[in-house]
């Protein structure tokens, strides 16, 4: 599907399909046609009384249907309804328009014009284009390739849009890049949910570590590095080994690192959980369990999406990225319940569960991360099912060691329309992961599984970095589409992290 910007509001003449966005207040005063330029003025009094007939109110989420001819073509008029005007608020607008791409789906378009004729305060070009943008692209998506292609199925092959009278303000260079940025964003989150929506016999860790060193080759100021099994046993990280060692396909390393230019600059290092499957380990999963184990290395696809958006930037801080990949299955050679093992952070653990494999495999990443050096740490993963208890499919939880940080990404998450909450780092439940015989254990016991899971990462972050873990485990891959997310891989976390470190203060 390909998106074009329209720069004068004549060119909607020549639009068969035109979606318009509307308020409740605007139905009522009956003015709403004044809003629509490509309309004569009977075709608007047909409009305003059919309006009335059917009672169309523009309530949160209302379609209707305006079909009539114009020059003996046929064409649609959609209305869509947002709901009251005096509550309208900028975040929101991404969803709601997304929303309306799910609306028309089932009118079996081939191409549609997205009009916003109105025009509320602060209203900046660049953050209204980017919402409606990315509404359509990611709204657009499906995982399809093992379908056979249904040839009778008309293709939303163009969608066009024009938001008010902005775009006829803005140099068309300036235009062109604000869409380019937002098509570099949609591009990453589609790579990254074919990532996660890739089958298991097709998507192990060799294949994954494979993608990422094809996706940043030549990518200007990113080295990528890889450690194999081998070498990762022999840098002691122990933990990451004994996760992978069960699968015939062994464990990888993966390092992406971004250096500024800028003298002393900071370092961010981003830490993701990639296990291309999760049966359990001897700790089996139960047959319903196992389900979708897949997505277990959501947090990997979330920082290649991460990666893939931001070195396309000048940024004036180091960005690090560590991605552990592994498959946890059974074997002969798969670690057991009761081994304890001392990984790259030099603490011990006892290994209690080993379904609690992602914590073992991340906590060499961290250990490793702030070892290379580092003065702030995100790391994602599908961490726990206990998130999905807390929170959802549609929140991600966090854990992290310093409120600020926190504070400062939650612009960048609600700008996105993203949501993370943050859940207590709770000093009193430390003691929930310490163990008789090592000093640490997997498994925290039956409560709080989220936040004991991320107090044991916790544990591997070095004095003084910021650390802050996302547990995507409910959000990373969905049963349902959502707004901007299609069901499967959802790319979730891509625009918020994206947005805190490209315009966010990560460093401020
Ligand atoms: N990958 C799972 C977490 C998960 C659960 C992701 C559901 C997506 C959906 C993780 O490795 C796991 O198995 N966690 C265990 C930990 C427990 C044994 C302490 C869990 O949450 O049950
Ligand atoms: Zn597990
Ligand atoms: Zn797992």
């Amino acid at each position: 599907m390909k998106i074009k910007i329209l720069k004068k509001r004549e060119e909607l003449k020549k639009e068969n399909n035109i979606l318009v966005p509307i308020f409740e207040e605007q139905i009522e005063n009956q003015k709403f046609t004044t809003l629509l330029p490509f309309l004569t003025p009977s075709k608007k009094s047909t409009l305003r009384e059919l309006v009335k007939k059917w009672s169309f109110k523009a309530k949160k989420g209302e379609l209707f249907q305006f079909d009539y001819e114009d020059n003996k073509e046929l064409k649609t008029l959609f209305l869509y309804g947002l709901g009251k005007k005096d509550k309208f608020k900028l975040i929101g607008f991404k969803r709601a328009m997304s929303q309306s791409f799910r609306a028309l789906s089932n009118k079996k378009l081939s191409e549609y014009s997205i009009f916003v004729p109105w025009t509320t305060k602060s209203w900046k070009l660049d953050s209204v284009l980017a919402k409606v943008y990315l509404a359509t692209a990611l709204t657009n998506y499906k995982f399809d390739k093992y379908i056979k292609k249904d040839k009778e199925k008309v293709e939303l092959k163009e969608v066009s849009i024009f938001i008010n009278a902005l775009h006829e303000k803005f140099k068309d260079s300036e235009v062109k890049k604000m869409v380019k940025e937002n098509k570099i964003i949609a591009d990453a989150v589609e790579n990254s949910r074919n990532l996660l929506n890739e089958t298991p016999m097709n998507m192990y860790p060799e294949v994954l570590k494979d993608s990422v060193l094809e996706l940043f080759k030549g990518r200007k100021g990113v080295k990528a590095k890889v450690m194999d099994f081998e070498e990762i046993k022999s840098k002691g990280m122990n933990l990451l080994a004994a996760v992978g060692m069960g699968s015939d396909k062994k464990p990888y390393f993966v390092e992406l690192s971004y250096k500024s230019d800028k003298k002393g600059a900071k370092t961010l290092s981003l830490v993701g959980k990639g296990l291309t499957y999760d049966a359990g380990g001897y700790s089996l999963k139960s047959a319903q369990h196992m389900v979708g184990m897949h997505m277990d290395m959501g947090g990997s696809a979330l920082m290649i999406g991460v990666m893939d958006v931001i070195t396309n930037y000048k940024l004036d801080f180091n960005v690090n990225c560590y991605l552990v990949i592994a498959e946890n299955l059974i074997s002969g050679s798969a670690y057991k319940v009761s081994d304890v093992i001392t990984g790259y952070g030099k603490k011990s653990v006892e290994i209690l569960n080993t379904d609690a494999e992602g914590r073992l495999a991340l906590a060499d990443g961290i250990a490793y991360a702030c070892d290379k050096g580092t003065d702030k740490l995100i790391e994602a993963s599908t961490l726990t099912g206990a998130v999905l208890s807390a929170l959802g499919q549609e929140v991600a939880g966090i854990v992290a060691n310093n409120d600020n940080f926190v504070k400062n990404f939650k612009e960048s998450y609600e700008k996105t329309e993203e949501k993370f909450w943050q859940l207590p780092a709770e000093e009193n439940y430390k003691k929930l992961i310490k163990s008789k015989i090592a000093d640490l254990k997997n498994l925290g016991g039956p409560y709080a599984g989220t936040i004991t899971a991320g107090l044991f990462l916790n544990e591997f972050i070095t004095e003084n970095v910021e650390f802050m873990h996302l547990d995507i485990a409910g959000a990373a891959m969905l049963a349902e589409d959502i707004d901007f997310y299609n069901m499967g891989g959802s790319g979730f976390g891509i625009q918020a992290l994206s947005h805190f470190i490209l315009k966010g203060k990560v460093f401020n």
